[in-house]
């Protein structure tokens, strides 16, 4: 999940002297940032500090991250015409510069942390795009499914086609394994996803580089998990809403799952923090293929002790299983 960002003070020191954008386009201050947490936490794993939009910019709807405010899409792509003018994304000349963060990160991490690279899933990408910032129920988007099924569709495979040549270029600079951020794909019913998301998420899985495992991951997806499988992945993420054994369960054994403590928990007392960190790795129940994870990224609010005491915890108990 996010675990760089402005919960971490050093963060917030690069933040005070480059904007958003500016930061994830110098590799060397993003590559600084993707190792603070690192650094400071002792996590098992890098995040590729980046962004899931930064893909989209070079499609010239008019990314911009208002501060305070999250991405906005100044023109947002409504209707079969603006699905149309899209022109297919050039990744190397346009985002070439996270392959340059992740060059840079492999190169400084110890050997034992593994850089895991990212991008959102067409569905999540695609939500920012027809609607124009976050949304609360994706009327857009699902008026151009059901009313423009073909022009989403084309809008889908403008994004399979970039996002795959994106991951396996971070996987070509190193990233040892990545992650589907599906994150707004709850807002969907069974029925949606199967018809309107679930063939592009297996397009783009199918392309990616073969032995690189891929982590699928969504929020407030309990009803889609068995088809987040079907769509792909060797690992499932599973948001707080779900019980870690129930949703293993019904995703099947042989995928791994990655989660799930609610990330507002880092909000209160360590020894809360503990009792819930022991009782998901009581639901994993030992088995192989768990990646003790939060359900969703690290709050702003979080304080960074907080983060440290978790990590602390869950390797203390993983080690005595
Ligand atoms: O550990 C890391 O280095 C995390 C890097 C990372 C960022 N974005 C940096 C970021 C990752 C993995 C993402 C993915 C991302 N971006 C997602 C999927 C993951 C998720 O949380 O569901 C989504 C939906 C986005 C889009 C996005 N970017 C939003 C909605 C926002 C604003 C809201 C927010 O949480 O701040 C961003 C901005 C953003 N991306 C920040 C960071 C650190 C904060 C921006 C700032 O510094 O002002």
């Amino acid at each position: 999940m996010r675990q760089a960002g402005r919960y971490l003070p050093e963060y917030r020191a690069m933040r005070a002297r480059h904007g958003f954008l500016e930061l994830c386009k110098s590799p060397a201050a993003a590559a600084e940032v993707t190792l603070q947490p690192v650094e400071r936490l002792g996590v098992d794993a890098a995040i590729l500090f980046a962004d899931i939009l930064l893909i989209v910019e070079p499609l010239d709807v008019g990314l911009e991250f208002a501060t305070g405010e999250g991405p906005v899409i100044h023109r947002p792509v409504r209707d079969a015409e603006a699905v149309a003018r899209l022109k297919p994304v050039d990744v190397e000349s346009s985002v070439g510069f996270v392959f340059e963060t992740a060059r840079k990160v492999c190169r400084a991490l110890p050997p034992r942390v593994p850089l895991v690279g990212f991008a959102g899933a067409p569905f999540t990408v695609a939500s920012y795009v027809v609607e124009g910032g976050p949304s609360r129920d994706y009327l857009w988007v699902k008026r151009m499914m059901y009313e423009a099924p073909g022009a989403w569709r084309r809008l889908m495979e403008v994004l399979v086609d970039a996002t795959a040549v994106y991951l396996n270029g971070q996987i070509a600079a190193g990233a040892q394994a990545v992650q589907l951020f599906d994150s707004w794909v709850g807002a969907l019913s069974p029925d949606d996803y199967r018809e309107h998301v679930l063939p592009h998420s297996r397009a783009l899985i199918g392309k990616l580089t073969p032995e690189v495992p891929v982590i699928h991951f969504g929020t407030g997806t309990s009803a889609l998990l068995p088809l987040m499988r079907e769509a792909g992945g060797d690992v499932i993420g599973l948001d707080w809403r779900v019980d870690l054994d129930a949703a293993w369960a019904a995703v099947g054994y042989d995928v791994g799952v990655q989660g799930n403590l609610d990330p507002a928990t880092l909000l209160g007392p360590v020894g809360t923090i503990r009792a819930r960190a022991e009782r998901i790795l009581e639901r994993a129940g030992g088995r192989p293929g768990h990646i003790f994870n939060l359900g969703h990224g690290v709050l702003k609010e979080t304080p960074p002790e907080n983060v440290k005491a978790l990590v602390d915890i869950v390797h203390e108990a993983s080690s005595r299983r």
